[in-house]
């Protein structure tokens, strides 16, 4: 290696990732044979900040908590994975996608042409107009990938994004990832909610605080209705407060509406209040909860052009494309769900499984917070008395009581569910460390399997 272009003379500064021991240099070095000091390989292999935080996450804590149970085989509700499959009308259009030539080549990096109409057919009722396909949306790799993008386009270093907790985890990685700085505000559970049972929509959020987290550096804000984990729909009204805000302050509205075809109540979507509103808007969906495919990958982005235009430059950076036989599928998904009555029956099926699960609460007289969408519902454990001495690993006695709740369940009944403290900051996570979050998105047979081992819980209720 040629040492001088390392060194400049002029300056006498090495090169920044090459530090040069001048204690080396003699006077016989005329042919400037320097010793060079490299950083020890560990210091070249330590991994950035972005990733590599030092906690153990949630699912890695109740993934190692269901394999140490002596409750083989464990009934798995904590992750939100379907336990079935998409209907055959979409796994047929999968699998015919894959014996066309042009379905397994590189789609355009905006979403295949097929899909964006029929993501701008299937949301026409509900805008009031078709959006553009060519400059409204965007097809992504998922949701998450989608809103990492919206990210990656919008946020520079220090600039703030306003998060609810409790958040789907993967905001805030992605909202850190361009060097956003995250406000948090926390949703407040209903004073009752340990006692009885109230609608998901009681879990409301202060709008002082709201107003309070708001600065000048504040340039976005996300939305998620239906609400993972709380089940709530976001009231008309509170979307109006939170977009009046939004004007007054020019945020961007990030509206995670994944489970937007999961609702059991009337549900607004934010883009919609009004022409203001949808201009600052940019509204999230997911193939993989729309279709019981969460593993496919597929998402989409809707917005006005000025805000998509550069969603999808900072998508062709991340992954360029997104998987081409599976857009197919949902373009075909979408242009026959309405008439094969899927959405109809996407939200008989699960709000049945809902109702038939919760009976479990109920008959235990433990109090949950009633869905008003999606497939997650939150009970509170506020009546459940662990035993004293109960011997839990350092790793979960130094966590809140949610963590020791879902891990006495997992070790003693032999039911996985999550703590949602997971997604409060350590400061608010006081304010769900009695609830537990179960995904009713199972076959009925697991369901009944896990309502059974839960009345297991009767000889720890207080009376
Ligand atoms: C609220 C919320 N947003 C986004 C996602 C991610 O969706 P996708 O699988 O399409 O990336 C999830 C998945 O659990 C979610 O719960």
């Amino acid at each position: 290696m040629n040492s001088s272009l390392l060194f400049s003379p002029l300056t006498r500064r090495s090169h920044p990732l090459i530090r040069i021991n001048i204690n080396n240099l003699t006077k016989h070095t005329p042919t400037r044979q320097f010793h060079l000091t490299y950083p020890a390989m560990s210091e070249k292999l330590k991994p950035a900040a972005r990733v590599s935080g030092s906690r153990q996450d949630v699912w890695t804590i109740i993934n190692e908590a269901a394999a140490a149970s002596p409750k083989q085989p464990i009934v798995n509700m904590g992750q939100g994975f379907f336990g079935y499959n998409p209907p055959k009308f979409i796994l047929d259009a999968a699998k015919d996608a894959l014996d066309r030539v042009e379905c397994n080549q590189y789609s355009p990096t905006r979403g295949r042409p097929r899909l964006l109409k029929a993501l701008s057919d299937a949301y026409a009722p509900f805008w009031g107009r078709k959006l553009n396909p060519e400059t409204e949306i965007t097809v992504t790799t998922g949701a998450n990938e989608g809103m990492l993008s919206a990210f990656m386009a919008f946020i520079e270093p220090g600039d703030e994004v306003i998060v609810f907790e409790p958040f789907f985890d993967q905001y805030i990685p992605n909202i850190q990832m361009p060097g956003g700085k995250i406000v948090y505000v926390p949703m407040h559970p209903p004073a009752a909610g340990s006692d009885r049972t109230l609608s998901a929509g009681e879990w409301t959020i202060d709008f002082d605080q709201l107003r309070a987290a708001i600065t000048p550096r504040t340039k976005m804000i996300v939305l998620n209705t239906p609400h993972n984990p709380v089940g709530k729909v976001y009231s008309r009204a509170e979307l109006e407060r939170i977009a009046a805000l939004c004007l007054e302050h020019k945020i961007i509205i990030l509206s995670d509406e994944v489970y937007d075809r999961l609702f059991y109540v009337p549900f607004t979507r934010v883009a919609t209040l009004s022409p203001e509103v949808e201009k600052i808007t940019i509204t999230v969906g997911s193939a993989g909860k729309n279709f019981y495919a969460t593993g496919w990958r597929v998402g989409w982005l809707m917005g006005p052009p000025d805000l998509i235009r550069y969603v999808s430059a900072a998508h062709t950076r991340i992954c360029y494309s997104s998987v081409s036989p599976l857009q197919e599928a949902c373009a075909i998904g979408f242009e026959q769900a309405e008439r094969e009555g899927f959405w109809d029956q996407c939200i008989a099926d699960m709000s049945g499984k809902m109702a038939r699960f919760n009976e479990i609460w109920d008959e235990l007289g433990i109090p949950y917070s009633k869905p008003e969408g999606g497939y997650f519902v939150m009970a509170n454990f506020s009546k459940v008395q662990m035993p004293e001495d109960y011997p839990f690993p350092p790793h979960v006695a130094s966590r809140p009581r949610d963590f020791k709740l879902a891990w006495f369940l997992i070790q003693e009944l032999g039911v996985a569910a999550i703590p949602p403290s997971e997604f409060y900051t350590d400061e608010n996570a006081h304010i769900v460390e009695d609830y537990l979050r179960f995904a009713v998105c199972k076959p009925d047979e697991v369901l009944e399997d896990a309502k059974k081992r839960l009345r297991g819980l009767k000889k720890y209720l207080k009376q």
